[in-house]
C-alpha cells in the first residue's frame, strides 16, 4: 500500500497548486483552459532526492536496509527520504529465513518489507540459493538431499512473499573469478542446480522478476563476467526463466570502475534481461566513480535501477573504506551530489524510454476502456488519497482528465497520481499523492494495454458498467485490459 512519502516527485507542487485548485471547481472549459498550465514542467526543475531523480527516467535508486538499524531515526529518516527501492541486507537470506529445516522465520524480513511497504517503497528479495549464509543444517548437506532442500527453501520463502516483491536474487555468487563454476555444496548437486533454482522460482511466484546476482562481473573482459554472460545467453536460448542480472558493483576491496563498464551493461541487456546495479559501494566514495557508474546505467535503457549497499558509511560492511553516499552522521557527501546531478541531468526527459511505453506525454486525456467505452473516473471527484478509480460514462470533467508525464506518471488534478496499492493480481488502483515511486509509473503500450512499472501487470476491469472498479491483473490480451489515452 502506498503512503505519502517525503520523496518529491519530478514536478513540484509549486507549479501544480494553482491549476489544481482551479480544476477542482472548474468546468469542462476550464479543464481545457488550464490544462496547459498543469503540464508545463519547469525545464530547470531538479529532483532533490536520489529516488525522485532516478524516477525521472523511469529508474529506481535503492539501498540495502538492516532491520536492526531501523530504530535509529537518522538512518530511517534518510532511508525513507532518499530511496525508492529497498533490499534486505541479511534478513531474507537462507540462514535467516529457514534456521531449522522446515521451520521458516520471516520476522526480520517482514520487518523490512513492512517498513518499506508502509512508505510505498518496493522491495527486492536477496537471496534464495547461495553457498554462503546457509543455515547450519544446510551447510552439511550434499547431493539429492541438498537439491531437494534448495527447492523446498525456494518454494517456502517465495510462497511467503508471493506477489509482493519487485524481484528476487534467485542465485547469488555461483562463479569463480576465471568464469568456471564455484565449487560449493550446491554445485556438487549437479551443474543444472542454477536452472533448477530459476524454474522452481518462476513456478513459485510468476509475478516477480528473477535475477542472477554476482560481484566482479563489471569488467567486460574479465573471465567471470564472460562466464555469467554465457550462462544467461544459454538460459535465454533454452527458455530457462531469467529476467535480470544483478551486478553487485562493489568497487571496494581493491576493485574500481572499469572503463568498459557500460559495454558490460549493454551486452547483458542485449541478451534480453534487465540489468540492475545491486550492491554499489566505492572506496572512499570517489565522486568520479560514483558519477561514472550512474551515467553508465543511465546510458543503457535496460539498466533499470541502482542500489547502494547501505545508507551511511557506518552502516557499510566495509565501513573502514567510507564507501557510501552519507557519512556516519548522516550528512550528504560529495559523491551524493555527483550521483544526484547525474540522475537529474538525465531527466525529466528520459535518456531511455521504458521498454514498452509507446505514448507521448500529454495532458487532459481520457482513459477509455475498449470493452466498455467508459472512462477511468475518480468517484465523486474525490481528491482523497486511497480513492479507488472506476469506470464511468465519459463526461469530460477534471476527475476523468489524466496527464501522462515524461516520468510515466498518470496524474489527475495536477497533484494526484494513478497508484497501484499493491503489485499482486487484484490489487486496487487508486489515486495518491505523487511520490515518484514505481507503483505510480505506467507504460502506455502500443497494444492498448497500460502496465504498472512495479508489477508488470495490466490495468484491468471485470465488467463494463458504471462503477466497475479498476485493478491490476496478469496481462491476458483481452479487451477488458485495453484502454486508449485520448
Ligand atoms: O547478527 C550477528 C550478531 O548477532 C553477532 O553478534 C555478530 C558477530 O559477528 O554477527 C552478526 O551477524 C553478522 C551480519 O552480517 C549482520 O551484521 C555476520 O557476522 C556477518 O557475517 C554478516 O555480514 C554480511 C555478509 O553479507 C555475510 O556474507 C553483511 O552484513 C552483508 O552486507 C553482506 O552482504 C553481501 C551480500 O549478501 C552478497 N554480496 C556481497 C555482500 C558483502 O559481503
Amino acid at each position: 500500500m502506498a503512503t505519502e512519502s517525503p520523496v518529491q516527485s519530478a514536478g513540484s507542487p509549486r507549479w501544480r497548486s494553482l491549476p489544481a485548485r482551479l480544476l477542482i471547481a472548474g468546468t469542462v472549459a476550464a479543464v481545457g483552459a488550464f490544462s496547459a498550465l498543469m503540464v508545463m514542467p519547469d525545464a530547470n526543475a531538479a529532483a532533490s532526492t536520489l529516488g525522485a531523480a532516478a524516477a525521472q527516467s523511469g529508474r529506481y535508486f535503492g539501498t540495502a536496509i538492516a532491520a536492526g538499524r531501523l530504530s535509529n531515526s537518522t538512518y530511517s529518516t534518510i532511508a525513507a527520504r532518499e530511496f525508492n527501492m529497498v533490499t534486505a541486507e541479511n534478513e531474507m537470506k537462507p540462514d535467516a529465513t529457514q534456521p531449522n529445516r522446515g521451520q521458516f522465520n520471516f520476522s526480520a524480513g517482514d520487518q523490512i518489507y513492512n517498513w518499506a511497504t508502509q512508505r510505498g517503497i518496493p522491495v527486492r528479495g536477496h537471496t534464495l540459493a547461495w553457498h554462503a549464509q546457509q543455515p547450519g543444517w544446510m551447510q552439511s548437506m550434499r547431493g539429492s538431499t541438498l537439491r531437494q532442500a534448495m527447492i523446498d527453501h525456494i518454494n517456502g520463502v517465495m510462497a511467503h512473499y508471493r506477489g509482493k516483491l519487485h524481484s528476487w536474487d534467485v542465485v547469488n555468487e555461483a562463479f569463480n573469478e576465471d568464469g568456471s563454476r564455484r565449487q560449493s555444496n550446491l554445485q556438487g548437486t549437479g551443474n543444472d542446480w542454477i536452472e533448477v533454482a530459476f524454474r522452481t522460482a518462476r513456478a513459485a511466484d510468476p509475478s516477480t522478476k528473477l535475477c542472477y546476482n554476482d560481484y566482479n562481473i563489471e569488467n567486460w573482459s574479465y573471465g567471470k563476467t564472460q562466464g555469467v554472460y554465457n550462462m544467461i545467453r544459454d538460459f535465454k536460448s533454452r527458455g530457462v526463466p531469467i529476467d535480470c542480472v544483478g551486478l553487485q558493483t562493489h568497487f571496494t576491496g581493491g576493485s574500481s570502475l572499469p572503463g568498459n563498464f557500460q559495454t558490460t551493461l549493454s551486452s547483458f541487456a542485449a541478451l534480453g534481461v534487465d540489468v540492475l546495479l545491486t550492491e554499489v559501494d566505492v572506496t572512499n566514495a570517489s565522486t568520479s566513480q560514483y558519477a561514472g557508474l550512474t551515467q553508465a546505467c543511465l546510458n543503457v535503457p535496460r539498466c533499470i535501477g541502482i542500489t547502494v549497499w547501505g545508507v551511511r558509511d557506518s552502516d557499510s560492511w566495509r565501513a573502514s573504506e567510507n564507501p557510501l553516499l552519507f557519512d556516519g552522521n548522516g550528512n550528504k557527501k560529495a559523491a551524493y551530489t555527483s550521483v544526484l546531478n547525474a540522475l537529474n541531468a538525465a531527466g525529466p526527459t528520459p535518456s531511455s524510454p521504458g521498454p514498452s511505453s509507446s505514448a507521448t506525454p500529454g495532458t487532459g486525456n481520457r482513459i477509455v476502456g475498449a470493452q466498455s467505452g467508459r472512462c477511468v473516473d475518480v468517484p465523486s471527484a474525490s481528491q482523497n488519497n486511497g480513492t479507488r478509480v472506476q469506470l464511468y460514462d465519459c463526461n469530460g470533467q477534471s476527475n476523468q482528465a489524466w496527464t501522462l508525464t515524461s516520468s510515466r506518471q498518470l496524474t489527475v488534478y495536477g497533484t494526484r497520481c494513478l497508484d497501484a496499492a499493491g503489485s499482486g493480481n487484484g490489487s486496487a488502483v487508486q489515486i495518491y499523492s505523487c511520490n515518484g515511486q514505481a507503483n505510480q509509473q505506467w507504460n502506455v503500450n502500443s497494444n492498448g494495454t497500460i502496465t504498472g512499472v512495479q508489477s508488470g501487470r495490466c490495468l484491468d476491469v471485470w465488467g463494463t458498467g458504471n462503477g466497475q472498479q479498476i485493478q491490476i491483473y496478469d496481462c491476458n490480451g483481452q479487451a477488458n485490459q485495453r484502454f486508449s489515452l485520448n
